[in-house]
């Protein structure tokens, strides 16, 4: 399990008190310099370093979130931090009050494929048809992401797909910075649980939840991010490439360079 690696307790430790930080006002941990315990020696040239997820959330949701909930928190990211399986988690993801949009009696959409993939795609929000069918990326955009995996030979069953939110917002709406860091824990649980060697975001909401930079998907894509000992690669996301069809070519030249760097670190299938 990655959990047991000291290096990933460190920085999951880390990044959830640094949650409960935020939620509760500060208190005193000796904290531990991710950047001390970091080893850069296997990561490829082009890489920029991460910060943590937790801050690249706007501040000015810090006070409106889980306001009245000041004691359960403690012991939801508890149980979120132990679930040892993605059932398990998924369990918890069902009862989860907090991932909810303000859209009413919507479906959890809580991740789909290889529960060891080496390669997770991360999206931004279910939308109509993955709310009716419990599942992320099976509308228009879906389909288009299924073609650019099948293009460097992947096929959906070899990939794990989530996405930030676990619940559709109402109208498609962007994600609310407070939707996105009350998924955060649970989406940083589901990563740990899959293990994937690479993170493909697609779309900016995804990359720069993940990444915690506020900055342009320009910017962003065309190289490997270092993300809780993993590389994160940022692409366009297929919903935008359906209307703007010139940012094709640029995705195709992320996704090979994901596919060599994929194979480069043994990935499987
Ligand atoms: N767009 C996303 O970001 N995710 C989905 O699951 C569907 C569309």
């Amino acid at each position: 399990m990655p959990d047991q690696n000291p290096k990933d307790l460190i920085e999951r430790a880390q990044k959830l008190l640094n949650q409960q930080r935020e939620l509760y006002g500060s208190f005193d941990v000796d904290s531990v310099s991710i950047s001390q315990t970091h080893d850069s020696s296997s990561e490829p040239e082009n890489v920029q370093v991460a910060k943590n997820p937790i801050e690249l959330i706007e501040k000015d949701s810090e006070e409106k979130i889980l306001e009245d909930e000041t004691t359960e928190a403690p012991v939801l990211l508890d149980l979120i931090s132990k679930s040892s399986t993605l059932k398990e988690l998924k369990g918890i993801c069902e009862k989860a009050e907090e991932l909810r949009t303000d859209l009413e009696n919507t479906n959890l959409v809580f991740g789909v494929g290889n529960p060891d993939a080496d390669l997770m795609i991360i999206g931004e929000a279910p939308g109509m048809n993955e709310d009716l069918q419990g599942e992320p990326f099976v509308g228009q955009a879906g389909q288009l992401l299924d073609k650019i995996m099948k293009a460097i030979d992947f096929d959906r069953s070899d990939i794990y797909i989530a996405n930030i939110l676990k619940h559709r917002p109402p109208n498609n709406r962007d994600p609310k910075p407070e939707e996105r860091q009350r998924s955060l824990p649970y989406l940083i649980r589901q990563i740990e649980l899959v293990n994937p060697k690479l993170i493909l975001c697609v779309g900016r909401i995804s990359a720069t939840t993940l990444l915690g930079k506020d900055e342009s998907l320009k910017n962003m894509r065309s190289k490997f991010h270092p993300f809780l000992e993993r590389e994160l690669m940022v692409t366009y996301h297929p919903a935008a490439l359906l209307r703007n069809p010139q940012w094709k070519r640029p995705t195709w030249e992320d996704v090979l360079m994901l596919r060599t760097r994929y194979d480069k670190l043994g990935g499987q299938p």
